[in-house]
């Protein structure tokens, strides 16, 4: 026996030293397995087939032929299919989308819906014969057409994120000097992980053990138990690697037909989407049209500020993305209303992707900021300065902290702001028309209950298991520094072993809260420790685990407005010959509480802005009224910012530790694509001295804006 030490109770500094990821090696060696790689004895390969029709029924399914073909072992569907259990609220609170009960009926609600899943020994016979498969529906009309002011748009009900409003708008705006009044548009998104969704089910010993990609094997676990009605200690969930989620990897219609066939054929079954599947069975962030208006004093104080989105969602499952909820917290004025609104059409159901709400939704706030800045002849910066909140502006509660004026300040400083010439249409680099923009950022920091258990191993090294997820966020690494610091020992001593719902239930990589909520598992498991140490206990061959859980220390936290910060500047150049749009350099500076790993946060920012690039200029997944399917459903006609259009960026950050926290940190996952695009648009404003209301900011847009400049 030996007696670990973890020193005295001072931090070692390793908490805000950059550190390259613990699975760094692994990943670039090709040792890290993925979900869709990892070798199974008996392995079955299941392939999904999605239905040509938007909208009917499933007449009949010709499944003879390809039962007959070589390796073929099954195709299931609606008639053969086992029965699940969709009828439930799960771990997050909500009732998951009913797209998940593969196979329980002939219905179709949208084009790309799972009809049945063939099986073979191997995959290229699992997709031969899925490819050859008959399906005969009954087509009925449909409509996917999304457009604002659509008759059958219903506001949201709750207050969060309905409707909330306060104060008389209409007597607000007619007493105001000056009003924006104007309507943006963003479009279908995808999320596009590099990794595509993929898990192989198996049962072992009277358990279901899932090899999953996905945001939390906690909630995985937990939503496969309730469809299948299975007891949730018989089902084990792991995902040790993910190549991105980004809000797309949840409970998915891979996982369930895996665990179907696995069930049916008593093998291990493994189920792995094409790219071109992902555009109707991962979701995406729904299309958006939002209207503001504000009205503010001739000095640009505020007097009403409206901000109504529309999104859309399918006709299973209602899915808000809501664009107007970023406006309760930034901004306050007498009379303030914001609502969401969704319409249902019949597409597959939308779902979070990074900073959902926040993303569409600061586009248009922070443009519509930019226009009133314009109109009332005040900086954009000014603007904001007299418009800086003492409280949350609807709730009337205290901020935990918000250092929005300090980033604009250290941003507008590093960015050289003060120089610029506000005039648009001015400054020219040969063919190119120059111009700079900014706009603000804001993301809710919260925290979810998590549970870990942290061993001392005789050995002096510590284990930490905990069923958090790395979804390329450096999560794992983020956790092995602040195990190291608390316990006051070299991240070498510590092992964090991660992605396993045995591990314990805990809070999913999502919403930014993912590395805030183990972080503070791992420290109240530390606490425990070192009074179990401090007793002078001497830690026996198999180490001495204790176990956390923060359920209480959540629950307990005073209600405040709880968000992180941030200032987006662009400078953009544009052609207005070609339409081009080029970005030429970008900062970021955020306040986005205590940063654990200078390295990997900075990427998420700037990985977050780069995404700001590629929504402003590129990403748009255009649907097709007639087919009610997409055009161009992959990597070629889905447009993503990639390495040339991706110029210089700068990502910062200024002091700003949570203080309820006991990290301090916030959560920097998806404030780094908030704000971005409108920073960009307002850019182009100022190159052009044209407003782009409508995402993305393309060539041919940019091309008739100057035609009509031209011939007014
Ligand atoms: Mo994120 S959209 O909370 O994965």
């Amino acid at each position: 026996m030996t007696t670990a030490t973890t020193g005295t109770p001072t931090t070692r500094g390793s908490v805000g030293t950059p550190h390259t990821r613990v699975e760094g090696r692994d990943k670039v060696t090709g040792a890290a397995r993925y979900a869709g790689e990892i070798p199974f004895a008996g392995l079955a390969h299941g392939w999904l087939v999605l239905s040509t029709v938007a909208r009917g029924r499933v007449r009949a399914i010709e499944t003879a032929p390809v039962l007959a073909m070589p390796g073929v072992l099954t195709v299931l569907h609606h008639e053969n299919a086992p029965r699940v259990d969709s009828d439930f609220v799960g771990m997050l609170g909500s009732r998951p989308d009913p797209s998940l009960a593969l196979f329980q009926n002939d219905r179709v609600p949208h084009l790309g819906w799972p009809v049945a899943l063939v099986v073979a020994e191997t995959p290229e016979q699992a997709r031969e014969a899925a490819e050859a498969l008959v399906v005969h529906y009954e087509q009925e009309p449909h409509d996917v057409a999304f457009f604002a002011g659509h008759p059958d748009a219903y506001p949201v009900e709750g207050h969060t994120p309905g409707v909330a409003e306060k104060g008389d708008l209409t007597a607000e705006l007619a007493a105001s000097a000056v009003v924006v009044d104007a309507e943006y548009t963003t479009p279908e998104e995808h999320h596009n992980p590099m990794e595509p969704h993929a898990a192989a089910a198996r049962w072992d010993g009277g358990r279901l053990e899932v090899v999953d990609s996905n945001q939390g094997t906690t909630w995985v676990a937990g939503e496969l138990a309730k469809l299948f009605s299975l007891d949730p200690d018989s089902v084990r969930v792991r995902s040790e690697h993910i190549g991105g989620g980004f809000g797309s990897k949840g409970v998915r219609a891979h996982q369930v037909g895996a665990v179907m066939a696995a069930t049916v054929l008593q093998r291990p079954v493994r189920v792995v989407m094409t790219r071109r599947q992902m555009f109707t069975l991962a979701g995406y962030r729904s299309p958006t049209t939002q209207r503001l208006r504000l009205g503010a004093d001739a000095d640009g104080r505020l007097r009403a500020l409206e901000h109504s989105c529309l999104n859309l969602t399918s006709t299973v499952h209602e899915f808000v993305e809501p664009g107007a909820a970023p406006a309760r917290v930034m901004y306050d004025a007498d009379a303030h209303h914001t609502a969401n609104r969704v319409v249902r059409l019949d597409v597959p159901t939308p779902t979070w992707m990074r900073a959902p709400g926040e993303a569409p939704g600061s586009f248009a706030l922070e443009a519509a900021l930019d226009e009133l800045a314009e109109k009332c002849g005040i900086d954009p910066i000014e603007l904001r300065v007299r418009n800086e909140p003492e409280r949350g502006p609807l709730s009337g509660l205290p901020f935990s902290s918000r250092n929005l004026l300090a980033c604009f300040r250290e941003g507008a400083r590093r960015f050289g702001w003060p120089d610029r010439d506000p005039r648009p249409g001015l400054r020219r680099d040969g063919r190119w028309l120059l111009g700079t923009g900014t706009a603000a950022a804001s993301f809710p920091s919260g925290a979810g209950p998590s549970t870990a258990a942290l061993t001392a191993e005789p050995d002096g090294t510590f284990t930490v298991r905990i069923a958090a997820s790395d979804i390329g966020t450096g999560a794992r690494t983020a956790l092995t520094l602040i195990a190291a610091d608390a316990l006051d020992v070299a991240p070498e001593r510590v092992r964090v072993r991660i992605g396993d719902s045995d591990f314990g239930p805990a809070m999913i990589a999502g919403g930014s809260m993912g590395t805030r909520s183990w972080a503070w598992a791992v420290q109240i498991a530390v606490g425990e420790l070192r009074e179990r140490l401090a007793l002078g206990s001497s830690v026996p061959p198999e180490g001495i685990t204790v176990r956390s859980d923060t359920s209480a220390a959540i629950g307990a936290l005073a209600r405040k407005e709880r968000h992180s910060f941030g200032a987006q500047f662009a400078e953009v150049a544009v052609d207005v010959t070609t339409g081009e749009v080029r970005v030429r350099r970008m900062l970021g500076v955020f306040a986005a509480g205590r940063v654990v790993n200078p390295l990997t946060a900075r990427s998420q920012f700037v990985g977050g802005m780069i995404w700001g690039i590629s929504m402003a200029l590129h990403e748009e997944a255009v649907r097709d009224g007639a087919t009610g399917g997409h055009v161009g459903a992959d990597l070629a006609g889905y447009h993503v910012a990639t390495h040339a259009d991706v110029p210089l960026i700068e990502a910062d950050w200024i002091d700003d530790p949570d203080p309820d926290d006991p990290v301090g940190i916030k959560g920097v996952g998806e404030i780094g694509i908030v704000g971005a695009a409108a920073a960009i648009a307002n850019a182009v404003w100022h190159a052009t001295g044209v407003r782009h209301r409508n995402l993305p900011i393309r060539p041919d847009r940019v091309l008739s804006a100057a035609d009509g400049a031209t011939h007014a």
